[in-house]
């Protein structure tokens, strides 16, 4: 299937005026926890972000850190554990009832990893999708489809069906079909995990020029390919592994806390002196100690190797010291492979803080 180029079509007839002001995000202090095998996992953990109209962004970040979770609760289909979201005028979290249908229908469009388009529909028939009952004539519905898909550069495949159109068509459907009700505000998941090279360029000509155009539109994606095409990029997994600094030594007193489970980890601690105890709270308080660690053995590697959030609480079992490397040092101190560090590590199998 070839590609037709977006570059050529994308003529800006389709509502492209958005009111400025209802394309501004801000979210504040948004935390939003599961519950997983009895303890709680806290992917997102006080996040804050502005952004508005014009406005690409790019959430960037290894899978598992978060990435979908954020985009449901900015849609509006998930409710977060704590925090705000302000699209527009619109306080996101709390609506309920007409008020938050009213809000995913009309605020937000979404575009997902998998397309996921409805195989024994034409093109138009899913773009016409969140259409239907919502007071348009089919007659208003099948003429804004049409313009929506010459919108993404698709007027000669109006009435394929989703299995004759090639990866990047069905994503490009996928958009106009989150265009249906003119949303201030775009979202889309991995919108070129599937795609290739030559696909993923029309899918990202599109998503820009629909920021251009005056709407926020919002990019989750592990692909660091796409980092030259925002305004303004969210990394949620940084990685400070390669930073160079001096270790930290740190003194505790007995029942002291290092560091949290779920806190971001930088350092890898050595015990110089007393022990350390790595505790993990369960989803209903009790606590579990995973391990007691002795001077000269090592902890918390894994956290600023992978970028991974602690998985247990450092709590100074008797008064102790430690001191604390970065990776890159701690390595050059500890030779060996990756794999005999983390075996090394007294905490490498259950205790992966
Ligand atoms: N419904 C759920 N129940 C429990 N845990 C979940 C659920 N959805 C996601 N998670 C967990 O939350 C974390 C973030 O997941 P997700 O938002 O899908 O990440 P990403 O999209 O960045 O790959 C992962 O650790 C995942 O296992
Ligand atoms: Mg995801």
């Amino acid at each position: 299937m070839t590609e037709s180029r977006v570059d050529t079509v994308a003529t800006p007839e389709v509502d492209e005026v958005v009111d400025p002001s209802a394309a501004r995000l801000e979210v504040r202090d948004l935390t939003i926890e599961y519950s997983s095998g009895g303890y709680t996992v806290r992917p997102i953990d006080k996040f804050q972000l502005d952004a508005s109209a014009g406005e690409l962004v790019l959430l960037l970040g290894a899978s598992g850190c978060g990435k979908t979770t954020l985009l449901s609760v900015l849609a509006g289909i998930l409710t977060p554990s704590a925090g705000s979201v302000r699209v527009g005028s619109t306080q996101v979290v709390g609506l309920s009832g007409a008020a938050l249908t009213e809000y995913r229908r009309k605020h937000v469009g979404i575009v997902f990893q998998a397309f996921n388009l409805l195989p024994s529909l034409t093109a138009s028939e899913n773009v016409q999708i969140p259409l239907r009952g919502t007071g348009v004539s089919t007659r208003v519905a099948r003429e804004r489809a049409l313009a929506l898909l010459n919108r993404v550069g698709l007027a000669d495949r109006v009435e394929h069906r989703p299995g004759d159109l090639s990866g990047g068509q069905q994503q490009r459907v996928a958009i106009a079909r989150a265009l249906a009700q003119n949303p201030p505000v775009i979202l889309a998941d991995e919108p070129t995990a599937h795609l290739d090279y030559l696909q993923v360029d029309s899918v990202i000509r599109l998503l820009r020029s629909l920021a251009d155009s005056g709407r926020l539109v919002i990019v989750a994606t592990h692909d660091d390919r796409l980092v030259p095409l925002a305004d303004r990029l969210v990394n949620l997994t940084p990685r400070r592994e390669m930073e160079s600094r001096s270790p930290e030594t740190t003194e505790l007193a007995a029942g002291e806390i290092l560091f949290e489970q779920g806190d971001p980890g930088e350092l890898v601690y050595v015990v110089e002196s007393g022990t350390i105890d790595l505790v993990r709270t369960r989803e209903d308080g009790a606590e579990e100690l995973l391990i007691t660690v002795t001077p000269d053995g090592y902890f918390g590697e894994l956290a600023p190797m992978f970028g991974l959030q602690r998985a247990a609480t450092a709590r100074a079992g008797t008064a102790a010291k430690v001191t604390g490397y970065t990776m890159r040092d701690f390595r050059a101190r500890h030779s060996g492979t990756v794999g005999e560090l983390l075996s090394g590590a007294v905490d490498a199998t259950e205790g992966d803080a």
